[in-house]
C-alpha cells in the first residue's frame, strides 16, 4: 500500500505538471481525489489493515492527499494567470495611434447667402417675419387679387391638400398676414420655402426658397423701391453689378416690374443658363395694388407701399457662380466643402 501511495503521488504530480487547461487539472483532481478516485479507493481499504499499519498508512495517505491538493491549487492558479496575461497582451490598446478626427460641418451655401441678405435688410431697418408653408387658397391667391380661374394662377400650379389648402407657391402670402396683423409703417422681409409642381432643371425645382419684402407707409413711391433694391444688390454683389428693371405684370402690384441681373455665366453673351438671353430674371416687384391694401384693411388713399419677391437659389447662384441649382440639394460634400 505504501508503494501504491508513493506511485499515486508521483503520477499525480507528473500529470499536474503536464496539464495545460483548467479542464486538465479538474480531470486530475477527479482521477485521484474524486469519490471514485485512486486515493479514495486506498482509504476505503484501510479497514482491513492491522492496528500497527493503520496510523502509518493513514498519515501517508493524508500527506499524499494534501500534496496533490496543493499542487492542483497552485497549478490551477498558474494556468489561469497565464491565460489572463495572454488575453491582456493580445487585447491591449495602442495609445500612441492617432485618434479619429471629427470633421465639423458648416452652413449650407443657401443659409450663408440668406444670412447676408437678412443682414443687409436688417441694416436698412427691416423686420424679419415668418409665415406658414401650408396655406389657404385665400392667402396664397385670393387676397393677392388672383381670384379662382385668374390666368396668373397657371404658372403657379402647386400641391393641394384639399380644395382650399395648399403648399404655398410664393412668400407673397406673408404680405397679407403682416398687413392684417400690423399697422403701417411696415418694413419687413420674409424668407422661406415655396412649392410648385415644376419639373427639375438647371433653374427649376418643385421646392425652392423665396424672400418676400414689403414696405407700407405714407408717401412710398417707385423710387423708394428702386433705391432699396439697387442698394441691396450692390451690397450683395458689389458696386459693379449690372441689374435692369423691366416692366411686367403681377395682379398684386401696380405698376409691376421684374429685375434681371446680367448673366453671370456668360457675362451677357448668351448661354444655356440664361437661355441665350444674356439676363437672368431674379426678382418680381411693384407698388402694392390698392385692392390688396384694401383687402387687408389699409386705406390706399392714405398709405402706399412696395413689395418684392426674390428667389434665394438664384441670388446664391449669382453670388457663387453656380450654374445648376440642383447642386444645392444633392448634398454632395465635394460641392458643399467649397463654401
Ligand atoms: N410672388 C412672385 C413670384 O413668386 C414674386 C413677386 C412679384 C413678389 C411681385 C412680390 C411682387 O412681392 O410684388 O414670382
Amino acid at each position: 500500500m505504501q508503494t501504491q501511495l508513493k506511485n499515486i503521488k508521483v503520477e499525480a504530480e507528473r500529470e499536474i505538471a503536464s496539464a495545460k487547461t483548467p479542464k486538465d487539472i479538474e480531470d486530475v483532481r477527479v482521477k485521484y481525489l474524486g469519490k471514485k478516485g485512486a486515493l479514495t479507493a486506498i482509504l476505503k481499504q484501510m479497514g482491513g489493515l492491522s492496528s500497527d499499519e493503520r496510523p502509518i498508512i493513514g498519515q501517508l495517505a493524508n500527506e499524499v492527499r494534501d500534496f496533490i491538493g496543493e499542487k492542483i491549487n497552485a497549478s490551477m492558479k498558474k494556468i489561469k494567470k497565464a491565460r489572463l496575461d495572454e488575453q491582456l497582451s493580445s487585447e491591449k490598446i495602442d495609445v500612441t495611434l492617432p485618434g479619429m478626427r471629427k470633421t465639423l460641418g458648416h452652413k449650407h451655401p443657401l443659409s450663408i447667402v440668406l444670412d447676408e441678405v437678412k443682414e443687409i435688410f436688417v441694416g436698412m431697418g427691416f423686420d424679419i417675419v415668418d409665415g406658414p408653408e401650408i396655406e389657404t387658397d385665400y392667402y396664397n391667391f385670393e387676397a393677392l387679387n388672383m381670384p379662382k380661374h385668374h390666368p396668373a394662377r397657371d404658372t403657379q400650379d402647386t400641391f393641394y391638400i384639399d380644395e382650399n389648402t395648399l403648399l404655398r407657391t410664393q412668400t407673397s402670402c406673408v404680405q397679407i398676414r403682416t398687413m392684417e396683423n400690423s399697422e403701417p409703417p411696415i418694413r419687413m422681409i420674409s424668407p422661406g420655402r415655396v412649392y410648385r409642381s415644376d419639373a427639375v432643371d438647371a433653374t427649376h425645382s418643385p421646392l425652392f426658397h423665396q424672400i418676400e419684402g414689403l414696405v407700407v407707409d405714407r408717401g412710398i413711391t417707385f423710387s423708394d423701391l428702386k433705391g432699396t433694391l439697387e442698394t441691396f444688390f450692390q451690397a450683395l454683389y458689389g458696386q459693379g453689378c449690372v441689374v435692369r428693371f423691366r416692366p411686367h405684370h403681377f395682379p398684386y402690384t401696380e405698376p409691376s416690374a421684374e429685375v434681371d441681373v446680367q448673366c453671370f455665366s456668360c457675362g451677357g453673351h448668351g448661354c444655356r443658363l440664361c437661355k441665350n438671353e444674356g439676363w437672368i430674371e431674379i426678382l418680381g416687384c411693384g407698388m402694392v395694388h390698392p385692392v390688396v391694401l384694401k383687402n387687408c384693411g389699409i386705406d390706399p388713399e392714405i398709405y402706399s407701399g412696395f413689395a418684392f419677391g426674390v428667389g434665394l437659389e438664384r441670388i446664391a447662384m449669382r453670388r457663387y457662380n453656380i450654374n445648376d441649382m440642383r447642386l444645392f440639394y444633392e448634398n454632395d460634400v465635394r460641392f458643399l466643402n467649397q463654401f
